[in-house]
């Protein structure tokens, strides 16, 4: 598997992670809103989880089961977010998922960087399909899904657990064009 790639769009550096962002991930996942519609991000973002996380992706995208990218401000490279794929190989599908720093939401930079990393799955990792969730809650994420070219594929009922509460789940798909 060749290295990660960096990703270039119009206001964005998509690079891996590296271990001196930790504190800023812990700075900017932390806050409760990015934990509330997320389903792994714990809150509170203890000291060390952030730590653990960016460890994790080297290791897995030699074994091709997952590409993460720290979404980055140009041209300063200023750190707001972080989009990835989890990869099933066997089925050349991955899922989508992302969060970016509150201070910089609807400005268009999940988007822009969801494109980019369907693009990089489609073209480069081979991918036929890519598919991605959010809470029924979450609707601005389903914006991002439906303006990266997501179809909508339904709503699965009380489908997750999340902080006691069995909430819906809104699906969406996109298949190698
Ligand atoms: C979801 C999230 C990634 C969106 O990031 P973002 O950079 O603000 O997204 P964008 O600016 O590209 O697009 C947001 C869209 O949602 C819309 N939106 C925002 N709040 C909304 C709401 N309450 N209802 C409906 N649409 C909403 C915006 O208007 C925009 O759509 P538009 O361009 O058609 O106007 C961000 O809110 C986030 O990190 N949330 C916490 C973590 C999370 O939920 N991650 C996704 C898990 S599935």
């Amino acid at each position: 598997m060749p290295e990660q790639p960096l990703l270039v769009t119009d206001r964005l550096h998509l690079r891996p992670f590296a271990l001196s962002d930790a504190a800023h991930v812990q700075a900017l996942a932390g806050e409760r809103a990015i934990a509330e519609t997320t389903l792994l991000i714990p809150p509170p973002y203890g000291d060390g989880v952030a730590e653990t996380w960016i460890a994790t992706h080297q290791p897995q995208f030699r074994d091709g089961r997952l590409v993460n990218y720290a979404i980055t401000l140009r041209p300063d490279g200023h750190l707001i977010g972080a989009v990835g794929l989890v990869i099933v190989r066997v089925h050349d599908r991955a899922e989508l998922g992302y969060w970016i720093g509150t201070r910089w939401w609807n400005r268009g930079f999940a988007t822009e960087a969801a494109r980019a990393i369907i693009r990089y799955g489609f073209d480069d990792l081979g991918l036929h399909r890519i598919e991605a969730e959010h809470f029924a809650r979450n609707p601005a994420s389903g914006r991002v899904m439906l303006k990266c070219g997501m179809r909508y594929e339904g709503r699965s009922l009380q489908a997750v657990k999340k902080w006691g509460i069995y909430e819906d789940i809104d699906r969406y798909g996109l298949i190698h064009p």
